[in-house]
């Protein structure tokens, strides 16, 4: 028999039912999608991220402490001061260059880091030549960005949860599967998934306010995937 054919709703898309559990955040899903970016982080800063995931994993995982070494426009730090969890910030362009250990030998041990890196050269950062958006090739921004999850992983406290956001996209007529990728340098370097990976919707993406000549399937979403040390 044939399926019935739906009515196209454009805008409109259907969730799951979300099953009854005992998790402190129900509505934690893998799917997130809100439309808000919530009164974190400055929404000017390109690429950032809206807060409402953040702060969603965070009272799940109830860290006692937090770093951000990506920070941006200090989405997930204004997230921590809201919950009152202590967290650490830094990025690039405040001169900390999370590749390089150095910046971590004073740091403490933390329950949850938040990584938020460049999709890779998607959008310029900076003209540091130590910004992951300036690597001139795949290869070499997934040798940095190896760099940055070492690191994270070595100040990962024996609970800690590494969580790292990141999309693909089309670069120069090729796709990179950044989301893939990062989830098989993360499992190389001794971290493996602590849950089901979390599909971001992305409301508010400049692109989708675009129209474009070429005919291809636009990219509405990022991933975020929470690793523990094995
Ligand atoms: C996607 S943005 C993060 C946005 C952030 N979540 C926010 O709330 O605005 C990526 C950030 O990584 C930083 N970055 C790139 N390479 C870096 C490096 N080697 N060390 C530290 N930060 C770096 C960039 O300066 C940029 O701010």
């Amino acid at each position: 028999m044939n399926s019935p054919t739906l009515p196209a709703r454009p805008g409109i898309i259907a969730m799951p039912m979300v099953p009854k559990t005992a998790s402190p955040v129900p509505s934690l899903t893998s799917i997130h999608s809100v439309v808000d970016r919530g009164p974190y982080g400055d929404r000017r800063y390109r690429g950032n991220c809206g807060g409402y995931l953040i702060r969603d994993l965070l009272k799940y995982f109830k860290p006692r402490s937090v770093l951000d070494p990506m920070t941006g426009s200090g989405t997930c730090r204004d997230v921590c001061r809201e919950l009152s969890i202590p967290v650490t910030s830094f990025d690039l362009k405040s001169g900390d260059d999370a590749g390089n250990s150095d910046c971590y030998e004073s740091l403490g041990k933390y329950d949850f880091i938040w990584l938020h890196p460049p999709y890779w050269r998607m959008i310029r950062y900076g003209d540091d030549p130590r910004c992951l958006s300036q690597a001139p090739t795949l290869e070499a921004f997934l040798d940095d960005f190896r760099k940055v999850i070492v690191n994270c992983r070595n100040v990962l406290s024996p609970r800690g949860r590494l969580t790292i956001l990141i999309g693909g996209y089309c670069d120069r007529g090729r796709q990179v599967p950044l989301p893939v990728l990062t989830t098989i340098l993360a499992m190389e370097e001794g971290l493996w998934p602590a849950c089901t990976e979390i599909i971001r919707f992305q409301h508010g993406n400049t692109s989708s306010r675009k129209s474009y000549q070429s005919s291809f399937i636009p990219g509405l979403h990022d991933t975020c995937t929470v690793f523990r040390a094995t």
